[in-house]
């Protein structure tokens, strides 16, 4: 049995890589929601909310938060598309729904990465219908997949090859969320899978 570096066929983005464009995000989200963080809200919640779509933004989301310089709630959705498998089931389920309420408030989705789509299509169909003011997404990844459906994410972390990749957060059947650096798997880690 093997894990880690032994699994990774190449490092696509490196700790420090990663470091400097969540950086990066952080302060370009800072400038943007300057003016309605402090606004005032329904129920008297920070204007903010950053939402992490679990499990595999869940590094990522709390890197990010540390480098915005503002207000803010966070909280957390679990949904799921893939099982264990390799490709998109299409199937997307809330696994866990948000604790707090979004109505009139800036969403801010903070989400791993950006494959077929189809997780973020479900997710901002199901939260635009609970009247957020905005909604936005915060992609680290966002995949190369002539097949994706038309998502627009605000602020893209690096736009990937269409390769199976695993660390900082994203998974192969559970395991290498905690690579610290992203990179790709080696084919006979998964095939005959
Ligand atoms: C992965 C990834 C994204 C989603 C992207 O999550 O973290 O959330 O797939 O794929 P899509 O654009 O094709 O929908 P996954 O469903 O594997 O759950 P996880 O975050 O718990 O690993
Ligand atoms: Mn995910
Ligand atoms: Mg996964």
């Amino acid at each position: 049995v093997t894990f880690g570096d032994a699994d990774v066929e190449e490092i696509l983005y490196s700790e420090q890589a990663i470091h400097e464009r969540v950086a990066q995000i952080g302060q370009q989200i800072t400038e943007d929601y300057r003016d309605v963080a402090f606004a005032e809200t329904p129920h008297g919640d920070p204007a903010i909310l950053m939402v992490s779509v679990l499990r595999g933004a869940a590094i990522y989301m709390s890197d990010l938060a540390r480098q915005i310089d503002l207000p803010f709630e966070m909280d957390y959705m679990a949904v799921s598309s893939y099982g264990t498998g390799t490709k998109s089931s299409g199937v997307v389920r809330i696994l866990k729904d948000l604790t707090s309420n979004i109505e009139g408030r800036h969403v801010i989705i903070a989400e791993d990465i950006v494959d077929s789509g189809l997780t973020l299509k479900y997710l901002l169909r199901v939260l635009e219908s609970r009247n957020p003011a905005s909604i936005t997404i915060a992609a680290l990844l966002k995949k190369q997949n002539p097949e994706q459906a038309e998502i627009d994410c605000k602020y893209v972390g690096f736009e990937c090859p269409d390769a199976f990749i695993v660390g900082y957060g994203l998974d192969y059947a559970e395991r290498y969320r905690n690579l610290p650096y992203i990179g790709i798997l080696k084919p006979e880690v998964y095939q005959g899978k």
